[in-house]
Formats: C-alpha cells, sequence, structure tokens
C-alpha cells in the first residue's frame, strides 16, 4: 500500500495492495481520464510532484520514467510511501 496526495483536490488517500492508484483516484470522487488501464494508450498520465513512482507502463520513454514527474495510475505503483500528484 502506499498514499497518493492529490494536491488540486486537497485530498490523501491511500492505495490497498489489491487496487490501482487509477481506482483509488476514482473511489475518492476524483475524475481522470482513462482508456486502456494496461499502460499502453497514455490517457491517463498524471504528474508527479513528489515520490518515486513504480512505472509498469510501456507508454512513457525511459528517459521520461528516469524524470519521475509523471506516471500512469492505471498500471503504476510507487515506490516511495507516498506519491504527490497534480489532481
Ligand atoms: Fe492507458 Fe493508463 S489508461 S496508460
Amino acid at each position: 500500500p502506499f498514499k497518493l496526495i492529490l494536491t488540486r483536490s486537497g485530498l490523501e488517500i491511500q492505495v490497498e495492495s489489491d487496487q490501482t492508484a487509477l481506482e483509488a483516484i476514482e473511489d475518492a470522487g476524483v475524475e481522470i481520464d482513462m482508456s486502456c488501464e494496461m499502460g499502453v494508450c497514455g490517457t491517463c498520465v498524471t504528474a508527479v510532484t513528489c515520490g518515486i513512482p513504480d512505472h509498469r507502463d510501456t507508454f512513457l520513454s525511459a528517459q521520461e520514467k528516469a524524470q519521475n514527474n509523471q506516471f500512469t495510475p492505471c498500471c503504476s505503483r510507487a515506490l516511495s510511501d507516498s506519491l504527490t500528484l497534480d489532481l
């Protein structure tokens, strides 16, 4: 499990091991665009302002992943205890 801090929404939510970050965000009532839910289309790409994502998509390039300033919440998780998102 890890925590998401949604700065624009003013919410802190927990992502349990059996759910995706996208599901946790939607459960919290925050709208987010998504399509494939498999890490291939890039529709859900969200800016990360703090924390280190565990990138599991095939959309972002290796260089983009290394910058740790965006991630795909439909499939990626967190290496840090929390991620701060521009949502
Ligand atoms: Fe397609 Fe996340 S919804 S990459």
